[in-house]
């Protein structure tokens, strides 16, 4: 479920278009049955079948990426996923990477700011309203 750009579209960026990228052709599908049930929603939401580590200059174009729990399911693999970003967004840009706190940290990766290299770190948030879910949301910039 694209949880992280619902969330974002419905209730902060109510104007802006989304880029969803899944490895995944069958989370992608059943990802748009979702949306579909929103007309206004689904107008913003494109979804595309890519492995992200080969998504590349296309990374450049966007202002803000969000890097999800689960897309990386081990902290090595999270940290290349995290280079690979690094690498192709562009400067000035911002990247929001979702990280786990508490328990949570025994089903996600828990991303630490040593792990941003060649970030900024603006801030850290723990979202308190969404209780089922004890993530942590990093926000990084370009140094
Ligand atoms: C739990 S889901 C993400 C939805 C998330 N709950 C959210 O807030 O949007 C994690 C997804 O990451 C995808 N994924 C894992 N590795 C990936 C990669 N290298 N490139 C693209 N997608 C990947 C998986 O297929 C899976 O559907």
């Amino acid at each position: 479920m694209p949880l992280t750009s619902i969330v974002m579209a419905t209730h902060h960026m109510k104007s802006t278009h989304f880029d969803n990228f899944d490895i995944d052709d069958k989370a992608n599908e059943v990802a748009c049955r979702i949306v579909a049930s929103d007309t206004e929603l689904e107008k913003r939401m494109k979804f595309e079948t890519r492995d992200i580590m080969k998504v590349r200059e296309r990374l450049a174009e966007y202002d803000c990426i969000f890097l999800v729990a689960l897309v990386g399911m081990y902290k090595e693999d999270k940290v290349k996923i995290l280079r690979h970003i690094r690498k192709y967004m562009k400067e000035g840009s911002f990247l929001l990477v979702r990280s786990a706190k508490g328990s949570r940290a025994f089903l996600y990766p828990v991303i630490q700011e040593h792990d941003l290299l060649g970030f900024e770190l603006l801030t850290i948030f723990h979202p308190n309203q969404w209780r089922t879910q004890e993530y942590i949301s990093l926000g990084a910039g370009f140094k």
